[in-house]
């Protein structure tokens, strides 16, 4: 088992362990007594901040003036998820750019160096949840890998095969597309391909539990490369707290922690600060609406509204909203104005949407606790494991890779 992993994993579990009361459930539904667990000086402060301060917090950055127990929380966040990372891009030429959007651009440019340089053994691999095959295509391009790409969508791979046969400069019938719902089960189809040295198993953001599905099934593979996504999709009795250290340590879960995970981003452009804010502020208010004006029936799902609502005002909002829910509403839009710009309200929501940032402080931490726990986990199955961010943060969120590498001893 790797020293660095397992002393990183204590680190941020004893990091996220006090906290336990700011992160494991969540803060909406049990207002107001979930705001018992954040300090109230820390909640005055940032619900008081300018946009640009909150927006700076929110991308973990310190604001001046802080409380001095808020800054060095905000720091030690900070090196707790502290990662190598690579930052070598693949000059990938026009053609090969054709079809993929910015954010797959900078993935596969990011991923190619490091295939290159950990994969120089490789003859043979195959993607986990590989959709149109883009990465696929573009390393039988590079590396004249045979591969294979599984998906379990054939309208996806037919858009792949369309994209192949476009291509130029590459041996096309090394690339094929395997449909079949990836999972442990055996499927002689699927398994065949993984077995063998020489190979890779690949997994680019593969959702929840899929993570854990390919480890399982490539454990004869010389090399495994896998992105998580999705966190919220893990099954809370059977994809967490894997690893030995994991079930020692034994880190509590909840589906909004795991939710949380999937949250932790950073660079969020000012318009982008701006319509989250908006989201959450309609989003809380019309919450102690629902309570005022039909408090017997609890936490009302208030569902996603369209963007177009949230650039008007409040009572277009909350009509819709109540239409929706099938709850009569006896207000005027005047009224609703009113009662989202009146002071209580107001402070009330300042100090919802400060508790849900210093919430937010503790997603990137989590999905870390996710991936160390995956990395510990392979570690025991003999593989020398890293985490290493490959991609920018601000352009692919999900952005680190766990590499891990079949050790002699199990080879032999
Ligand atoms: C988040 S997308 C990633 C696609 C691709 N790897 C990429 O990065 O562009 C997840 C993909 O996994 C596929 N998928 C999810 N679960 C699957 C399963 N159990 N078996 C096969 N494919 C699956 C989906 O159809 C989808 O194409």
């Amino acid at each position: 088992m790797s020293l660095a992993l397992d002393e990183r994993y204590r680190e941020i579990i004893g990091f996220l362990k006090p906290f336990e009361s700011l992160w494991l459930g969540s803060i909406l539904p049990r207002w107001p007594e979930s705001r018992t667990s954040f300090p109230e000086a820390w909640l005055s402060f940032l619900g008081s901040q300018s946009f640009e301060d909150q927006r700076a917090f929110e991308d973990e950055r310190p604001i001046p003036g802080m409380p001095e127990d808020l800054a060095l929380l905000l720091e030690r966040a900070g090196r707790v998820c502290e990662l190598e990372s690579v930052d070598e891009a693949w000059s990938l030429a026009d053609i090969d750019v054709q079809g993929l959007n910015l954010k797959k651009q900078h993935e596969i440019s990011r991923l190619l160096p490091l295939l290159a340089s950990e994969g120089k053994e490789i003859e043979r691999a195959v993607d986990i949840g590989g959709g149109m095959g883009h990465l696929a295509r573009l390393c039988v391009k590079n590396f004249a890998w045979d591969f294979h790409s599984i998906d379990r969508d054939p309208a996806l791979q037919d858009k792949g095969r369309w994209w192949l046969n476009r291509s130029r400069g590459l041996d096309k019938a090394k690339l094929s597309f395997v449909n079949a719902e990836f999972s442990e089960q055996a499927d002689p189809r699927v398994d065949a391909l993984f077995n063998g040295e020489k190979s890779l198993s690949l997994g680019l953001h593969t959702c929840g539990g899929l993570a854990l599905s390919q480890f399982r099934k490539s454990l004869a593979s010389s090399l495994i490369v896998n992105f998580g996504c999705c966190y919220d999709k893990m099954n809370l009795s059977e994809d967490v707290n894997r690893s030995a250290l994991a079930l020692e340590l034994n880190l509590p879960w909840s589906q909004s922690s795991l939710f949380l995970a999937t949250r932790s981003r950073k660079g969020l452009s000012v318009a982008e600060f701006a319509l989250m804010k908006r989201v959450n502020e309609y989003r809380f208010a019309i919450d102690l609406l629902f309570r005022k004006l039909y408090p017997h029936l609890g936490f009302v799902v208030a569902g996603d509204a369209s963007k177009v609502l949230y650039a008007g005002d409040f009572s277009r909002y909350v009509i819709d909203r109540f239409a929706r829910c099938k709850l009569e509403l006896s207000l005027t839009a005047d009224e609703l104005n009113a009662y989202f710009a009146s002071d209580v309200i107001q402070k009330e929501i300042a100090a919802i949407f400060a508790a849900h940032m210093l919430q937010n402080l503790f997603a990137r931490p989590l999905e870390l606790a996710i991936l160390h726990d995956r990395a510990l986990w392979l570690s025991e199955q003999n593989y020398s494991v890293r985490l290493v961010q490959v991609f920018d943060r601000e352009q692919s969120p999900r952005n680190v890779a766990i590499v891990a590498h079949l050790t002699n001893a199990r080879i032999s």
